[in-house]
């Protein structure tokens, strides 16, 4: 709680709320600028080959309305951080000139609702070559607003993908890396073609790994699972956070001991009495249903 209160913004101005868009500022470039102006070339390296990052960091109006909580944003950055060593990219910011930073757009952009902050690093060469070394890094950030998401209390219908998470030593999915969403992109969209809201992607071992963007718990026979780390997933803040927290007490109401992180194969999943997913940031719901599987 304490990270989330250290990066509150007062925010002056009570924008309407109650909308998704984009928020009319961004840092681009070493400055604050109008979206607008926050332009790259159709030449820009990560453009063409993937080679970026982001992170995807919520804020949340206070109580007493007059400020926005940036959620786990230290957390955040720490990842995002470890991301630019994946990528081999130098950012122009360290953990704590990246959280100022998101305060201070925040209150540029005077949104008093929900938020979704964007940080993205990326390789801003216009050199056609793949490759990392050498080649001039970019970092910006930009926002929107996003009161007007629908709540996610229904609970999912998820399949088992046919494709197969990206692995660790192909595109190291714990980082957020801009390319390794084409998975993600194939993934959800062969689910929303048969029907789902979303699917359970498999490892190269045959393991249950996370949703298309989201990290996975089950119950099974009272105990709670998540595949571990070294499964191919993206290390997800609230899937870490929420293990000695929310997941805990979450499953004491459905009186399920917690196991810690354990290798899940896909019938297991058939198998479970409960998912608690973990979806960006925070938003956490229930899968209402299987597996597409008949074997549960
Ligand atoms: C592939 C993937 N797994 C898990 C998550 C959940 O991560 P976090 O809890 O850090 O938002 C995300 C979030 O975008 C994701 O893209």
């Amino acid at each position: 709680m304490s990270t989330v209160l250290e990066h509150s913004a007062a925010v002056g101005t009570d924008a309407p709320v109650g909308r998704v868009g984009h928020l009319p500022y961004a840092y681009f470039e070493g400055q604050i600028v109008p979206l607008a102006e926050a332009r790259v070339s159709v030449a820009t390296h990560a453009l063409q080959y993937g080679t970026g990052a982001f992170g995807g960091i919520r804020g949340y109006r206070s109580h007493d309305g007059r400020a926005v909580h940036l959620f786990r944003l230290q957390d955040h950055y720490r990842r995002f951080l470890h991301s630019a060593k994946l990528l081999r990219i130098s950012l122009p910011l360290d953990l704590d000139g990246l959280c100022a930073l998101s305060a201070e757009l925040t209150r540029r952009n005077g949104h008093l609702g929900e938020v979704y902050l964007r940080p993205f690093m990326y390789k801003a060469g216009v050199d056609l070559t793949p490759g990392l070394d050498g080649i001039p890094d970019g970092f910006t950030l930009f926002m929107l607003a996003i009161d007007g998401l629908p709540p996610l209390d229904h609970g999912l219908s998820v399949m088992v993908s046919s494709w197969q998470r990206v692995t660790d030593n192909a595109i190291p999915p714990r980082g957020k890396i801009g390319g390794s969403y084409v998975n993600a992109s194939l993934i959800r969209d062969e689910a929303k073609e048969h029907g789902f809201d979303d699917a359970i992607v498999l490892n190269a071992r045959g393991k249950a790994g996370e949703g298309s963007v989201s990290n996975l718990m089950m119950v099974r026979d009272g105990t709670l699972v998540t595949p571990p780390v070294s499964g191919d997933i993206l290390e997800g803040i609230d899937r870490r956070r929420s293990w000695s927290s929310h997941a805990i007490s979450v499953s004491r109401s459905w009186s399920a001991r917690s196991t810690g992180p354990s290798c899940t194969w896909p019938t297991s999943c058939s198998c479970a009495a409960r998912w608690p997913r973990c979806s960006p940031s925070s938003r956490s719901t229930d899968c209402r249903s299987g597996t597409g599987r008949r074997d549960g």
